[in-house]
Parts: structure tokens; C-alpha cells; sequence
């Protein structure tokens, strides 16, 4: 798959309100389905910004889990520093950046916690050394040297032996509400195209920006 090819091909195409999905989530699925098909590397990676109380802003990359009518999933520590922005000041946003395609979508929106079940069903589902490790870092902490970390897993490893490893109660998904979901597409002389949809009375509206 040629990945230059396919942003020529996106490039010369466009994007036009006439074109895209009225329903936002759709419209993400495609080009998430094109980033994909393209063989990006890690085309779930998101970038999530998020704020202190007083608007101090962070940023960090995390992986996209789950994503529907309801928002986008991702999983991490509760307990770490952008879970603490995030209980704080639930506004964050996201941006996936697909390079190689000359396509960004940017989110806005409100985080909640998923549900236990959801958080437990996930958590059930990675190999056993990311479990054993969500268990043994306290995320964003600092350490004295690598090998406490190392010490800590090969504790673990002796505590499961030939046991489940249940989910750590301060381990869990967050879903972001989006209120906002820009699709932006590099075109020729920087005439790019942009189209933002925004919730507005429980419906979506669709604006072209300016680039
Ligand atoms: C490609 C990539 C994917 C990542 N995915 C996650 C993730 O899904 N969850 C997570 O907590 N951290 C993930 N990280 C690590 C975060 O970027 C970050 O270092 C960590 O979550 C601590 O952030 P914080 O101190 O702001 O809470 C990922 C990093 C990279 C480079």
C-alpha cells in the first residue's frame, strides 16, 4: 500500500459538505478505515489535551479502545496526573494526526468514566504482562531508578501465579462526549479543506472553516 498515492488521491479529492456523513461518527469510521487500510503505524494513537482547574494545558498520546454514538474510549491509570486534570476539568480534546493521508481530526468534548464492566472487560482482554504492569506503576509518579518498577513486577508475578489478574480498581476507561469533531484535509497551496461539526440542540452542524 502506498501511502503517498493515497494522499494524492485524498488531496485532489477534497472534502465537501455534499460528500461527508451527516453523523460525525460515521464520517470518523471511514477515515479511520482509510488510515487503517493505508498501514499507518498506530493510526489509533491520539494525542488528548487536558487542563488543570485554572487552565494550566498538557498534552500526551494515548490509544483510541472503543469509539461510537456515545464517544471515544481510551484506558489509563485514575490516579495519574491527566486523570487528575481530567476529574478536575472534564474538558479535554483530541487530535489524531494521519500524516501520510494530509488528514488531522480534531474532539472536543467531556470525559466521564466508563462503566466497572466495560473497564473489566477491557482489562480482561490485554496480555498479562499490561496487566501486571497497570498494577505495578503509579502512573506519573516519580521512581528512583527503573529496577523498583522491575522489582515490583516480578512481586506480582509470584502474588498471580496461576491466577487471574483482576482489574486494579484505580485502572479504568474514560469516554469523551465530543461536542465538536473538526475533519481537516491538506489540499493544493494550502487551501485546505476544513468541516466542523458541532452538537448543537442534539443534532449535528456542519461549517466550513477557513484554512
Ligand atoms: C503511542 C503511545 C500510546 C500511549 N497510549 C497510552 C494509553 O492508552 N494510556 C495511557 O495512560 N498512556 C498511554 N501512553 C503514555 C502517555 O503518553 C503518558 O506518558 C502517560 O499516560 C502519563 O501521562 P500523564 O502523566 O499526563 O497522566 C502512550 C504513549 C504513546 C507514545
Amino acid at each position: 500500500m502506498d501511502a503517498s498515492n493515497l494522499r494524492k488521491e485524498y488531496t485532489s479529492a477534497g472534502l465537501d459538505k455534499a460528500d461527508v456523513h451527516h453523523d460525525p461518527v460515521v464520517q470518523f469510521r471511514a477515515w479511520f478505515q482509510n488510515a487503517i487500510d493505508a498501514g499507518l503505524h498506530e493510526p489509533n494513537a491520539m494525542i488528548l489535551a487536558t487542563a488543570t482547574g485554572d487552565g494550566k494545558p498538557s498534552a500526551r498520546t494515548v490509544l483510541l479502545k472503543g469509539y461510537d454514538e456515545r464517544g471515544f474510549v481510551f484506558y489509563t491509570n485514575y490516579e495519574g496526573r491527566k486523570a487528575g486534570e481530567l476529574e478536575t476539568n472534564p474538558r479535554c480534546a483530541l487530535l489524531f494526526y494521519w500524516g501520510e493521508l494530509g488528514r488531522q481530526v480534531r474532539v472536543e468534548g467531556t470525559v466521564s468514566r466508563i462503566s466497572e464492566q466495560e473497564s473489566d472487560e477491557y482489562f480482561t482482554s490485554r496480555p498479562r504482562g499490561s496487566r501486571l504492569g497497570a498494577w505495578a506503576s503509579q502512573q506519573s509518579r516519580p521512581v528512583k531508578d527503573r529496577s523498583v518498577l522491575e522489582e515490583r513486577v516480578l512481586a506480582l508475578e509470584t502474588e498471580y501465579e496461576g491466577r487471574e489478574i483482576p482489574r486494579p480498581p484505580f485502572w479504568g476507561g474514560y469516554r469523551i462526549e465530543p461536542e465538536a469533531i473538526e475533519f481537516w484535509q491538506g489540499r493544493e497551496s494550502r487551501l485546505h479543506d476544513r468541516l466542523v461539526y458541532r452538537r448543537e440542540d442534539g443534532a449535528w452542524r456542519i461549517e466550513r472553516l477557513q484554512p
